[in-house]
């Protein structure tokens, strides 16, 4: 036991032996025993949940050559909404998110990209941000084609007095873009092994023709949360395109 613990602590130290998987994406140290353990769970956990069966019942909204988007809302059937939570899951632990909590959950759309392998590569929560309160628009990193605004707000509305609270709200009317963005990505995720193959970019092509009932939103119209540096990249090229 020992002996395994000063293992762990100089491939710490050294990053000896430290890899990270690339298809679970998992950070491990190949020479302990225990890490191997672990991975191996963990590894194996990951296929399952990205593993898919199909559904009686799949509400496609879109086909492609190499897949297909299906979109799961908050009154489907039981194991359409386990499914979603958990790819988000993944989706949230990749991201760095420790609260698996949504802002609005009744009002959260998962869009999921099923490969032609049964996987699910690809995992779109989008959220209707005009219904959200004023608090988790602030969260919402707005993105037009020009700029990137973050609205930060640090207080709770509750505790702000009047004066604030309309001074934060000038704030967000203010903003390039908020009357428009009403469609909020709040997280946006793709298989490692599948990136750069425009999964992304289809996902969010067909949010925004299938978001609200017969309305097409612009790209002004749709806002994404906390992005990643690799999220702002990925937004960046999309939105100046
Ligand atoms: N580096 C540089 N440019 C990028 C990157 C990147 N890592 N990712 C996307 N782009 C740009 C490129 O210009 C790309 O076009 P190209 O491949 O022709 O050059 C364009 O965006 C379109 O990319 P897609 O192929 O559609 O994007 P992909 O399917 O690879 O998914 C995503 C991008 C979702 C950011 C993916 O890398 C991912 O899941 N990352 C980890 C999770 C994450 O950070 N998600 C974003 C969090 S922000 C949020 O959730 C609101
Ligand atoms: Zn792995």
């Amino acid at each position: 036991k020992q002996t395994d613990n000063q293992l762990v602590i100089d491939a710490g130290q050294k990053q000896f032996g430290a890899t990270t998987c690339s298809s679970c994406g998992m950070l491990y140290s190949i020479d302990s025993p225990e890490d191997n353990f672990q991975h191996t769970q963990f590894h194996q956990r990951f296929l399952d949940t990205i593993k898919f069966v199909g559904w009686k019942k799949e509400r496609i909204v879109a086909e492609f050559w190499d897949g297909k988007i299906i979109l799961v809302l908050p009154d489907d059937p039981k194991y359409a909404i386990k499914k979603a939570e958990d790819v988000r899951r993944i989706a949230d632990s990749e991201l760095g998110f420790q609260q698996v909590t949504l802002s609005s959950p009744s009002s959260a759309k998962t869009y999921l990209f099923i490969n032609s392998d049964r996987m699910v590569v690809g995992c779109l929560v989008a959220e209707n941000i005009r219904q959200a309160s004023i608090r988790i628009k602030w969260r919402f990193l707005l993105v037009s084609c020009q700029a990137f605004r973050v609205l930060e707000q640090t207080e709770n509305p509750k505790d702000m007095n009047k004066e604030d609270f309309m001074e934060h709200h000038r704030a967000w009317c203010c903003s390039t873009v908020p009357e428009k963005a009403i469609c909020g990505v709040s997280r946006i995720w793709v298989f490692s092994l599948m990136r750069r193959k425009s999964i992304a970019t289809r996902l969010l092509d067909t949010v925004r023709t299938t978001f609200m009932y017969g309305c097409h939103l612009t790209k002004e119209e749709t806002a994404f949360s906390d992005p990643t540096p690799e999220g702002k990249l990925f937004a960046t090229k999309y939105c100046g395109t």
